[in-house]
């Protein structure tokens, strides 16, 4: 039995089984990579790997992007930490976003791996912002057609962050975050062209050259649109389970409900290309 691609919603994601992503040939890496532009998101189940497997994976499908403020891995600089301790009260991610967003050139994708899972709660959210674009009507089109996003890191890893001093020593190099971006709020996929929403309520600041009300009056609409539930599916993570997405057509969230539990995982990110 070989690759299985399953439709994990009718929005976003699929399950990808029958293969070992330590010993994938080359046939299969092209089909996930087919897939991944497709669905936005795959899943993979009873995955055996260790940090060099993940590293390997992640180098078949890119060039790895290291996140500047994640503390690493001890050994492997390339992979990121996404570690909530019992107790502590705030988790990593916790709110719609997609990664990197802030960067000019924004990460490709993101890999996450389970290390150590709680034994309840702990899902990641994740939402098609390519089916949401869809259903906008004609006269919101139009409106975003040609507008852009602001988008930073400042707000969230800056010295001043609220959300760094939140998530503490998870954090590192504030001094770093000195990254604005403009993106635009109607993106045609660079893979496949198809149309998304490009804009997220982690990391975007507001609309290039408008009013903070006007601005907020959009952004506020097209987060409504996303956060729909239709547009969603909400993963379960099992020990062995990975899932990797695609920054550039969904959003992600993780769930924070399993205080006084351990959750951690490992994360790649995978570099990108210019937005346009
Ligand atoms: C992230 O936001 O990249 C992490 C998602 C998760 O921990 O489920």
């Amino acid at each position: 039995m070989g690759l299985e691609i399953t439709p994990a919603s009718d929005a976003v994601g699929a399950f990808c089984s029958g293969i070992k992503l330590n010993n994938l040939k080359d046939a299969e890496l092209n089909l996930i990579k087919e897939a991944f532009f497709e669905f936005g998101v795959l899943f993979f189940r009873d995955q055996e790997m260790e940090p060099e497997h993940h590293i390997d994976f992640a180098e078949r499908l890119g060039e790895i992007e290291i996140n500047r403020f994640f503390t690493p891995v001890p050994g492997f600089p390339q992979i990121a930490q996404v570690l909530k301790e019992p107790d502590q009260a705030k988790n990593i991610g916790g709110g719609w976003h997609t990664d990197h967003s802030y960067d000019q050139i924004p990460a490709m994708g993101s890999i996450l791996r389970a290390i150590e899972l709680p034994q309840t709660g702990g899902d990641t959210l994740f939402a098609s912002v390519q089916a949401a674009y869809e259903d906008l009507s004609e006269e919101d089109k139009d409106l975003i057609e040609n507008l852009n996003g602001l988008h930073s890191s400042r707000h969230i890893f800056g010295y001043d962050a609220g959300e760094a001093k939140d998530v503490g020593d998870r954090f590192a190099n504030p001094e770093l975050a000195v990254q604005d971006a403009v993106h635009p709020v109607a993106l045609a996929h660079p893979e496949t062209g198809r149309k998304g929403i490009y804009v997220n309520a982690g990391f975007t600041t507001g609309i290039e050259g408008m009013e903070k009300k006007q601005s907020d009056e959009i952004l506020d609409r097209l987060w409504a649109t996303c956060a729909n539930e239709k547009y969603h599916y909400r993963f379960k993570w099992e020990p062995g389970s990975l899932a990797m997405w695609d920054n550039r057509s969904t959003w992600h969230w993780a769930l924070n409900d399993y205080h006084g539990q351990r959750r951690y995982m490992h994360r790649i990110t995978l570099k990108g290309v210019p937005l346009s």
